[in-house]
């Protein structure tokens, strides 16, 4: 029985790549609030091993990560019966909804992508060392969203050029074909903490960030914890100014406070005038206490592979006729041949 539109949730889609560590960044400012917010939508969730490919990736680290970022969505808290959990490359509509909308998209649009542009200076400007794919990740990316047709997607604000391109392509195809996207929004009522670099507290938390001390991955065993956590940058001050905290104490108390979920309040009465040294201990303790059940967890479906494969085999196949679909349209009305 077809459900009446009216009593249909919203549908969701984000994704994050295959590549480095997950960290707490990634943790408390979008895992955790996609499995805060699940039930209130109808949530897709990918892992996008085709964007991980834009630049190189060691095969067999790149298979591996694809199952340990899946076990990472769980642990935090998606729930497989209800979030679709799914890798990209499983569904070939991707990249044929991809190769479509590259046909659509003008050539100078992707070359303002800032994204793109920072990436080209890292490589020096030199074009042959550029992989088109890097130039192209933001169309693979507008499909990904547009091919289940979301309204919604949760992601940092580093994301907002990529999906204002996304409503463009999408604008775009419905003026040149007639309407077939959904024109989705970023936004959702609820934002997640901002997590600066342990090293460099005026950076967000990176996972491309090649400094040792620079991120926690939600993987860090207690000790690595506390040593990195006991190396972040905070300032000349003696204690917590609460006032007027410097960037890198700001971050620590952040951090605390995403994963105590405490008040203002409480945070107010506890921090104030505190040593630097009895902060650093508080924010680890707390870290390392909300670390433990993911990584247990984690520990458990990455035992239990069949369980795991199980999960984004099911999702797949429960996730692939919206794409079909999206895809077949879009096919139609460009003309492209099919039987
Ligand atoms: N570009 C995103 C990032 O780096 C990852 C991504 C790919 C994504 N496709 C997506 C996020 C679709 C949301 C929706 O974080």
């Amino acid at each position: 029985m077809e459900i009446p539109a009216a009593l249909m949730k919203p549908r969701i889609f984000s994704g994050m790549q295959p590549t480095g560590e997950l960290h707490i960044g990634n943790y408390l400012g979008a895992l955790r609030n996609w499995a805060r917010i699940q039930y209130d939508y109808e949530p897709i969730f990918c892992i996008v091993d085709q964007h991980a490919i834009t630049v190189r990736q060691d095969p067999k680290t790149l298979r591996e990560s694809c199952e340990k970022v899946a076990a990472l969505y769980l642990a935090a808290g998606l729930d497989p019966a209800h979030s679709a959990v799914f890798v990209q490359s499983q569904i070939s509509a991707h990249v044929e909804l991809a190769w479509i909308f590259t046909c659509t998209v003008p050539f100078g649009w992707l070359g303002r992508m800032t994204q793109f542009k920072a990436k080209t200076l890292q490589a020096g400007g030199n074009q042959d060392s550029i992989g088109t794919g890097l130039f192209l990740y933001p169309v693979l990316m507008a499909a990904d969203i547009l091919l289940y047709q979301a309204k919604l997607v949760p992601v940092g604000d580093d994301q907002s050029q990529h999906m204002e391109l996304t409503r463009n392509i999408a604008a775009r195809f419905n003026k040149l074909y007639g309407r077939t996207f959904e024109i989705p929004a970023t936004k959702l009522p609820m934002v997640g903490a901002r997590i600066m670099g342990l090293d460099d507290p005026t950076r967000k938390m990176s996972k491309s960030a090649n400094a040792p001390n620079h991120s926690i991955s939600l993987l860090d065993p207690p000790g690595r914890v506390r040593k990195k956590i006991g190396r972040a940058k905070t300032d000349s001050q003696p204690g917590v100014n609460w006032e007027n905290p410097g960037a890198g104490v700001s971050n620590l108390l952040t951090i605390f406070q995403a994963f105590s979920d405490w008040s203002d309040e409480r945070m107010s009465l506890h921090f104030p005038d505190m040593r630097y040294g009895a902060l650093k201990k508080e924010v680890t303790e707390m870290v390392n206490a909300k670390l433990e059940p993911i990584q247990r967890r984690f520990a458990e479906l990455m035992d239990n592979r069949d369980y795991l494969r199980g999960v984004l085999r099911g999702s797949a196949a429960r996730v692939a006729p919206i794409a079909e679909e999206t895809v077949r349209q879009a096919k139609k009305r460009t003309g492209l041949y099919s039987l």
